[in-house]
């Protein structure tokens, strides 16, 4: 994804570091980190945060972490669902300014935990977040418009290589889902096999997840992420597969 140096990033996310997690709060139910306990949902890659900030309205009842490496990409996402909450904004001369006329420069902002939603952000590889998560924690993990990486030395990197579904196994609640979305043909079918290679049962699938002829109740609750708008767009139609892990 490209995105340009964001000015002040350490700073702005500083402001909003609240909202991100820290190794500290990794822990069994994520004690203390929202404001109720509810089911789980991670996101793998938010980019910069239109799924996250949309699902987390469309379908209240979850808390959600959205895992992304690149912190300035991170930084969108996170002041994105900021503002969308009515957290404030980013101040015309720098800091962020919250909903009581208050501009953070740089510190802290202690955001009540009754105030911050339920969505927090992890900045970092998702491999690291995975090897530290609590087993069994997540109701629904979603993967929109991973990297693709076409070439065969870099299978291990794609995000529905079998050793990535192991993790997600074991993730995953008794009757969770792993919800993938793509526009890559190439990703989509290497994809479906590795879920059958590793023994997930594919739920549902679709090669155009906007046609008129797929499931109603799947286009309806779909929220769009940038690079789907963008993809959906110029015409390319949208590959979708949601699994279930083997059942040991
Ligand atoms: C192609 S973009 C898609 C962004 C967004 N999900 C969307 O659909 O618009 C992929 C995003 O995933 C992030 N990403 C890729 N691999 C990752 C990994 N292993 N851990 C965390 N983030 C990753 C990238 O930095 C990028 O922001």
């Amino acid at each position: 994804m490209r995105n340009r140096k964001k000015k002040n990033g350490s700073n702005r996310l500083e402001n909003l570091s609240t909202l991100i997690l820290t190794g500290d709060d990794i822990k069994p139910d994520f004690d203390g980190v929202y404001d109720e306990i509810r089911p789980l949902r991670l996101e793998i890659g938010c980019g910069k945060g239109d799924f996250i900030t949309g699902v987390s309205v469309s379908e209240p009842d979850y808390n959600y972490i959205a895992v992304e490496r690149i912190s300035d990409v991170a930084l969108s996402a996170v002041e994105k669902y900021a503002c969308s909450r009515g957290l404030g904004t980013l101040d015309y001369h720098g800091g962020w300014r919250g909903p009581d006329g208050t501009v953070y420069k740089g510190e802290k902002w202690d955001i009540p935990v009754k105030m911050r939603g339920n969505v927090r952000f992890f900045i970092g590889d998702a491999a690291a977040f995975l090897g530290i998560a609590p087993r069994g924690c997540f109701d629904r993990i979603y993967a929109n418009f991973s990297d693709p990486w076409p070439k065969s030395r870099h299978e291990s990197r794609r995000l529905t290589h079998p050793g990535f579904l192991e993790k997600y196994s074991g993730l995953l609640a008794p009757g969770g889902q792993l919800r993938i979305k793509t526009d890559n043909d190439g990703l989509f079918e290497y994809t479906l096999e590795s879920l059958t290679s590793s023994g997930w049962k594919i739920l549902f699938s679709t090669f155009d997840l906007h046609s008129p002829e797929t499931d109603q109740i799947v286009r309806e609750s779909n929220v769009v992420t940038e690079y789907e708008k963008r993809f959906t767009e110029q015409g390319v139609k949208i590959k979708a597969v949601f699994a279930a892990p083997p059942v040991d």
